[in-house]
């Protein structure tokens, strides 16, 4: 997730709950830049420890210029890669590009079938449900299916949508009984309820996580039964304080100057959203320098006093 995963914060899951695999958050490929990966996105594909297998999520819409980002991060030591079609964001790379492409397949099939051959290890998609209408998802199943496609992961809101409304996994179930690649099931899974709910109904291959893991990192491991799946507010208190604590020590290493440690911690904590950390996160998403978030984070989770 553009801004989130970042290699600082992929190391505190995978030392604290091992998801099964990582994604990198997408790497922007640009037709007409020179290097066409930023210096950064190198250092991302570099970082893996090994210890869980890291996808390397490309985005863009130039054929030459995503194969030869390929080839470059494979040449860096990734083995998985991943096309994404579903940022709404229309034209960062030049031309329409991620959630774009769904509605323009024969553009998107020359750059699928190259970009197969290109890649020696994994090759997977994430599409949202269609540009407009899921109609246009479902349209490209035998192209997924012809190009060698390893596996798709749905979120299932059209491109239009954004983020309106909720993730409808009727749709997921439809691709599931539409394709015979593997489908990973993505969209407002919070809870572990709500993932075994979509697991259940949708017979999807497995469950990807964002903003519900952003929220409750220990959401993996209550999806898996390793950890209850409710807990009362000052475990949910405590929880929040040692993942803003663990996270802060690894940003201050990662980024430079007190006010990106600020900012970069500010934009997890957007992603904190429930009625039990509603006003300690909006205290501490107030802070103006680093210092006062930290004395902040001591204070809302540690001593209990919040500021009126
Ligand atoms: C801040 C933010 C950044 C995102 N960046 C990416 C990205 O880089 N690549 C991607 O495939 N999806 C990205 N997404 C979409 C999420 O991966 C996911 O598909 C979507 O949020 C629905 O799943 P969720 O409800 O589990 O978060 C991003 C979403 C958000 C909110």
């Amino acid at each position: 997730m553009q801004g989130l995963t970042n290699r600082a914060l992929r190391s505190l899951f995978i030392e604290q709950v091992r998801p099964d695999v990582v994604f990198t958050e997408f790497v922007r490929v640009k037709a007409s830049a020179r290097k066409n990966i930023s210096g950064n996105d190198r250092q991302e594909v570099t970082s893996s420890s090994g210890q869980v297998p890291l996808v390397v999520q490309l985005i863009g819409s130039d054929t030459e210029a995503l194969l030869a980002a390929a080839t470059t991060v494979q040449e860096l030591g990734a083995a998985h890669l991943n096309i994404n079609l579903g940022c709404p964001y229309g034209r960062m790379t030049g031309n329409a590009c991620g959630g774009g492409m769904l509605r323009d397949p024969e553009r998107l099939a020359p750059i699928l079938q190259a970009l197969r051959v290109a890649i020696h290890g994994s090759f997977s998609v994430k599409a949202r449900a269609g540009f407009t209408e899921p109609a246009e998802l479902f349209a490209l199943l035998p192209l997924f299916e012809s190009c060698g496609i390893d596996f798709l992961i749905i979120h299932p809101r059209t491109v239009k949508q954004r983020y309106a409304g909720q993730a409808d996994h009727r749709l997921t179930a439809e691709v599931v009984r539409r394709t015979h690649l593997p489908v990973i099931a993505n969209g407002d899974i919070f809870t572990a309820a709500e993932g075994h709910r979509v697991l259940a109904e949708t017979r999807a291959a497995g469950l990807m996580l964002g903003r519900g893991a952003i929220n409750d990192p220990f959401l993996f491991e209550r999806l898996r039964g390793n950890a209850p799946s409710e807990i009362d507010v000052a475990t949910r208190h405590a929880q929040l304080h040692a993942y803003l604590q663990a996270l802060l020590v690894r940003y201050r290493n990662l980024f430079c100057g007190d006010q990106q440690v600020l900012c970069k911690m500010k934009e997890v904590l957007c992603q904190v959203r429930e009625s039990a950390t509603e006003r300690p996160v909006r205290q501490l998403l107030r802070s103006r320098t680093l210092a006062q978030f930290v004395e902040r984070l001591e204070i809302f989770f540690v001593g209990g006093q919040e500021e009126a």
